[in-house]
């Protein structure tokens, strides 16, 4: 990704919502998904169910994902055209390895948006549930490193992380809040 000159500022693209993934109308959504890719609960559960059996048969194809990459799949009966799987990391201690595969998941699914022509995507709260992520040290980590990808990149125009309850929201617009005034 070359230096895009004339980049519109990253936080006039980034947008924090409260809301259900599943809705999201634009090219894709990102899943906060295990390492089998088969299905499980929380939003990989809720975007399976929404995307029908379809979705579950083309990630068989795929042989599983390690934690801190990403894979894209259609998303048939889901009103985005794509689904980009990533693992994130179970919450430990903070100090093994979580933060950098965090970023990496933000880092590897926008790459993969850039290479799929995806200029519009929304993404969860990755690993803020069954996994443990304490909510403001993910939210530093997911918006930090979108912004900073933003930065250096022009062929995404809209990030919206979809939080699914009122604390979420709040911790995520509180930390974009503090990230915007120290720049
Ligand atoms: N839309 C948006 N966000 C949602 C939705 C939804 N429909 N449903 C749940 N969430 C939120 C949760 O409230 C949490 O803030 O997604 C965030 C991530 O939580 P999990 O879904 O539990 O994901 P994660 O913590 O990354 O754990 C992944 O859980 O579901 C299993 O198969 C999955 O094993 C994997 C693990």
């Amino acid at each position: 990704m070359t230096d895009a000159v004339g980049c519109p500022p990253p936080w006039d693209r980034i947008e924090l919502i409260e809301g259900d993934i599943t809705q999201f109308g634009g090219d894709a959504i990102v899943n906060a998904a295990n390492s089998s890719l088969l299905g499980g609960g929380g939003v990989d559960g809720a975007i399976h169910r929404a995307a029908g059996p379809r979705l579950v048969a083309e990630c068989r194809t795929l042989g599983g994902c390690p934690c801190g990459e990403a894979r894209i799949t259609a998303a048939y009966d889901l009103p985005s055209k794509y689904v980009i799987h990533t693992v994130g990391p179970v919450y430990r201690d903070g100090h093994s390895g979580e933060p950098e595969s965090l970023d990496a998941c933000h880092t590897r699914s926008l790459e993969l948006a850039v290479e799929n022509d995806i200029r519009t995507l929304a993404i969860p709260a990755i690993s803020c549930g069954v996994y443990g992520y304490p909510l403001a040290e993910a939210a530093r980590i997911a918006l930090g490193t979108t912004a900073d990808f933003l930065r250096r990149c022009n062929e995404i125009d809209r990030v919206v992380f979809v939080l699914f309850d009122v604390r979420t929201h709040a911790t995520f617009e509180a930390v974009r809040d503090e990230l915007v005034q120290t720049g």
